[in-house]
């Protein structure tokens, strides 16, 4: 991992991420979780302090990437819900099968290497009951924005720290097995269309 990747890249997309437009959209999804709380690429914990702590046993933050998870130890101390911080890539996850309640996430399935393996291992660790809440930016449906984002990706890329302008969010849930039972998809207010297609929902697994 070079300089960049260890030191720039991951401050600079906490930095976006941890907007005040994004931080809105985040608190429409992140206090519906309850119980046991799976996260995945927790990052630099920016969800954290949106967590009921009446509803909320415990947050398991699933994320490989050191540098990301070093910029969040000030918000896992803060969190008023007992955090536990697992170094380790979604796609092959250590936590038992039907061992959460919930599965959080929010701008991760851009930057994981195989979003596929990825989806089909939150679906193993979900208990049939359990819900995956997802607040995720990927491919529009307008095929004009579509079309920026599939040129602007390889530039993005690199400068995003492996974030991906042009997946499906959608199809990938429903390829992965998950029932979508609520979704909103819309443009973020305020940035450019390629960068701001949102996907926000609530999905199961049956
Ligand atoms: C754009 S950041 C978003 C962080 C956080 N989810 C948020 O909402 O602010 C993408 C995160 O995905 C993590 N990530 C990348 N590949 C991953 C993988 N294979 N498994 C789990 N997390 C991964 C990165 O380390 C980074 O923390």
């Amino acid at each position: 991992m070079g300089f960049y990747e260890r030191h720039v890249g991951p401050r600079l997309v906490s930095c976006v991420c941890g907007a005040a437009d994004i931080r809105i959209e985040r608190e429409k999804v992140v206090p519906a979780a309850k119980g046991i709380v799976l996260e995945v690429g927790i990052g630099s914990g920016l969800n954290l302090p949106l967590y009921d702590p009446a509803r909320v046993s415990r947050v398991i933050g699933v994320d490989p990437h050191a540098p990301f998870l070093k910029l969040g130890r000030s918000r896992r101390e803060a969190a008023h819900v007992p955090v536990e911080i697992r170094q380790e890539a979604a796609e092959a996850m250590q936590l038992p099968s039907r061992s959460v309640d919930t599965v959080v996430v929010t701008f991760t399935l851009c930057s994981v290497q195989d979003a596929a393996r990825c989806l089909s291992e939150i679906h193993r660790v979900l208990r049939p009951e359990g819900r995956l809440l997802f607040l995720e930016h990927g491919l529009s449906g307008d095929a004009a924005v579509a079309r920026w984002q599939n040129r602007l990706n390889p530039l993005w890329r690199p400068l995003a720290v492996g974030c991906n302008l042009n997946r499906p969010v959608l199809g990938s849930l429903r390829a992965a097995g998950f029932t979508i039972e609520e979704v909103e998809e819309y443009y973020l207010p305020r940035t450019p269309r390629p960068f701001a297609h949102l996907s926000r929902g609530k999905a199961r697994t049956g």
